[in-house]
């Protein structure tokens, strides 16, 4: 089991480490310390750390942004898992859900996935999300010219998912 608690400054080598890490790296942006810095001090963000429920030990970290959005809509910015495929991913997700559309009321919970990134574009599908559409060519990164899939779930598609 895992939760998720606030990331403080003292956690940031981990958040970094596990960013930089060439199996997590081709698939997510790469902030620097004063981004994360500034993240954690944000009132529109929230960045916590996914940990080991039992030992506390983090397996990850993720950060949502859009708490203060008009339109009560957030989006799911990050999410790293560094012991994969232990299903730590899905009880995150499922924990994030339930924090956005419970906590926060947010009405939608949107994300953007790289088109290559199989894994997680199965993962969000398995817990709900549906695709909107594709950004062609839309990031310039070390890889080229990146596309990447729009993803989303609203609130009305959260509570049916609860009752399945
Ligand atoms: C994507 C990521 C968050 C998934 O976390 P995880 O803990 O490894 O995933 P889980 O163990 O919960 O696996 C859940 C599901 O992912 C899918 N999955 C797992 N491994 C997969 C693989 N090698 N290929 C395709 N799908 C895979 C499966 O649907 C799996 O469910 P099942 O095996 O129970 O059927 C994690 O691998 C990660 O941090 N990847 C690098 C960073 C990243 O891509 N972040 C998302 C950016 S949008």
């Amino acid at each position: 089991m895992i939760q998720l608690r606030p990331t403080q400054s003292i956690d940031l080598d981990f958040v970094r480490q596990a960013e930089r890490d060439p199996e997590n790296r081709p698939f997510i942006l790469q902030w620097t310390l004063a981004e994360h810095e500034a993240a954690l001090q944000d009132p529109d963000m929230s960045h916590q750390i996914i940990e080991q429920a039992s030992s506390q030990d983090p397996v990850g970290y993720t950060i949502l942004r859009g708490l203060a959005n008009a339109h009560r809509s957030l989006e799911l910015k990050r999410l790293v898992v560094t012991q994969k495929g232990q299903g730590y991913g899905q009880q995150a997700l499922r924990r994030i859900q339930q924090q956005v559309f419970e906590q926060y009321k947010a009405h939608r919970l949107w994300l953007d996935v790289k088109e290559f990134n199989k894994r997680a574009y199965d993962l969000y599908r398995k817990v709900g999300f549906v695709e909107e559409g594709r950004l062609r060519d839309c990031w310039r990164t070390e890889l080229g010219f990146e596309t990447v899939v729009v993803m989303s779930m609203l609130e009305d598609e959260y509570r049916q998912q609860l009752l399945q």
